[in-house]
């Protein structure tokens, strides 16, 4: 794997993103950075892919159900690699212009993790796509063990039921470790207490935060 050329962020904003896998702790700690910086700065909370994706007939499929015999896996990444490039270059960029800062839950890497865990790891496309998407000042990576970031999902009253493909999980977890080294991300193992996760994430935000762009 190669890194992703993405363009660097001039704008006057920040933006931060959070990636791994489902329970691994991106939404805990958006939100405590998000508690944490709006009363100095202006926040502007997002997430990826947007809705339009997610309720998908071709998406519904992959996250609900085994068989996707139906459709050729690339044809969802495209889905998604658009909807990131048009929520990336519609919505995200226009507020780092105005100098706030963005916390995006997901990003363009979650695209390039789930590609190569699917196996594709030869398409080049999502490579090309990558170079019109702006660069995090931070990519937050989240890890922790496979079991036990199903268990946290599980133990959510509406998502204990919910159908998890463990195989991917795994495969999934590699790849965004490969992705985090290969494009400077930093990785946070969220075994360890909230408490602990977010000192690591405060730090870097206001390492990043004190050299304006
Ligand atoms: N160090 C930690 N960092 C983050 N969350 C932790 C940590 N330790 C325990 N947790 C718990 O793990 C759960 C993580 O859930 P959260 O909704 O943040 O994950 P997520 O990555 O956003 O999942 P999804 O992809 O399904 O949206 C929370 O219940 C949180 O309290
Ligand atoms: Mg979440």
């Amino acid at each position: 794997m190669k890194p992703l050329n993405m363009r660097k962020n001039s704008s006057p904003g920040f933006l931060f993103s959070f990636c791994g896998l489902d329970g691994c702790g991106k939404t805990t700690m958006l939100t405590r950075l998000l508690n944490d910086l709006k009363g100095d700065r202006e926040v502007f909370l997002t997430k990826q892919p947007t809705n339009a994706v997610r309720t998908s007939e071709i998406f519904r499929n992959y996250m609900d159900y085994p068989n996707h015999e139906s459709y050729d896996y690339r044809s969802l990444s495209l889905l998604a690699a658009s909807d990131r490039l048009q929520h990336g270059s519609k919505v995200i960029e226009p507020q780092l212009q105005m100098g706030k800062v963005v916390l995006c839950d997901r990003y363009f890497y979650s695209c390039l993790a789930n590609l190569l865990a699917r196996g594709f790891p030869k398409d080049r496309w999502i490579y090309e796509i990558a170079e019109s998407v702006v660069k995090p000042d931070v990519a937050f990576f989240f890890d922790v063990p496979v079991e036990m970031a199903v268990k946290r999902v599980r133990s959510r009253p509406d998502e204990k039921d919910r159908y998890i493909d463990m195989k991917l999980q795994y495969r999934l977890r590699e790849a965004y470790i490969d992705i985090a080294k290969q494009n400077g991300g930093v990785i946070i193992s969220t075994e360890r207490s909230e408490d602990e996760c977010y000192k690591i994430v405060k730090k870097e935000v206001e390492r990043v935060m004190k050299h304006e762009h």
